[in-house]
């Protein structure tokens, strides 16, 4: 099967890789969506292994974009923060274009997620300087400036109060977690880091993906910014959809 509005998006997270046929124009998935657990150690090689049988899978043949964990600059990572360290240097799309003989465009997740956000959610029409954050294991960002991606801006690792420990060691879900925090409890910690990042870049608006959408309710009267934030109530598919687009946009462009 291939149509030029159809996209394989593929999610690569640390626990799971997940994707599905996107529909571009629709920004829907419109496959059921296939999940294999990242294999371990996530070395490159064993992930793209992994990677490959997702997309036979699918017996599918066509562009595929794929959202990452890492910083992504044309195609190789250059971090390594959740991921086994091995990626670091590591070109990703001829990695994964390789295991499956298929065009693989990769960006970063947050950054996928986000572009998700802007064309078809809580982001679309949104002008000025809009923040996409993901609240998982890490934490992600994704900036837009009037609607058009700055990638790769890594703000889940800004130092919060001196600290030496990066934001996304304080403030992620996982951290939450760890510190045995119920959601509410947590708000204040966050509305700080909110605040740290009202004093750096001034945003217009902020998008909470991950468990800071689902659970938005439990923690928005801590908020205090200047900024409007709100949820991007497009949840565990949006990594997929906004790497579909991501590589749906680079075909046009003939990369
Ligand atoms: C990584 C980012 C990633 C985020 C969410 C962070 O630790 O540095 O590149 O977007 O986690 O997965």
């Amino acid at each position: 099967m291939k149509k030029d509005n159809i996209i394989l998006g593929v999610d690569i997270g640390g626990t799971g890789i997940k994707g599905g046929l996107i529909d571009i124009t629709k920004g829907e998935m419109i496959s059921e969506r296939y999940r294999l657990a990242t294999p371990k150690p996530a070395t490159p090689e064993a992930v793209a292994e992994t990677f490959a049988e997702l997309v036979a899978h699918f017996k599918w043949e066509g562009p595929i974009g794929v959202g990452f964990p890492a910083i992504v600059s044309h195609g190789v990572a250059l971090s390594a923060a959740n991921i086994d360290k091995s990626w670091v240097g590591t070109n990703i799309e001829k990695l994964l274009s390789k295991a499956c003989g298929c065009h693989v465009h990769v960006l970063n997740d947050a950054d996928a997620a986000g572009v998700a956000s802007m064309h078809y959610g809580a982001g679309k029409g949104e002008m000025g300087v809009v923040f996409m954050l993901t609240i998982g294991t890490g934490i992600g960002s994704a900036l837009f400036m009037d609607g058009t991606l700055v990638p790769n801006t890594e703000l889940g690792h800004v130092f919060l109060k001196g600290q030496e420990q990066v934001a996304e060691k304080m403030v992620s879900k996982a951290a939450r977690k760890a510190q045995g925090l119920s959601w509410k409890e947590w708000g204040p910690h966050f509305n700080e880091y909110l605040l740290h990042l009202q004093r750096l870049f001034s945003p217009d608006l902020v998008i909470l993906g991950g468990g800071g959408s689902k659970n938005f309710d439990e923690f928005k009267d801590a908020i205090t910014t200047n900024y409007r934030v709100k949820p991007a109530g497009f949840l565990n598919k949006a990594g997929s959809v906004g790497a579909a687009y991501y590589a749906w946009e680079m075909e046009q462009k003939g990369n």
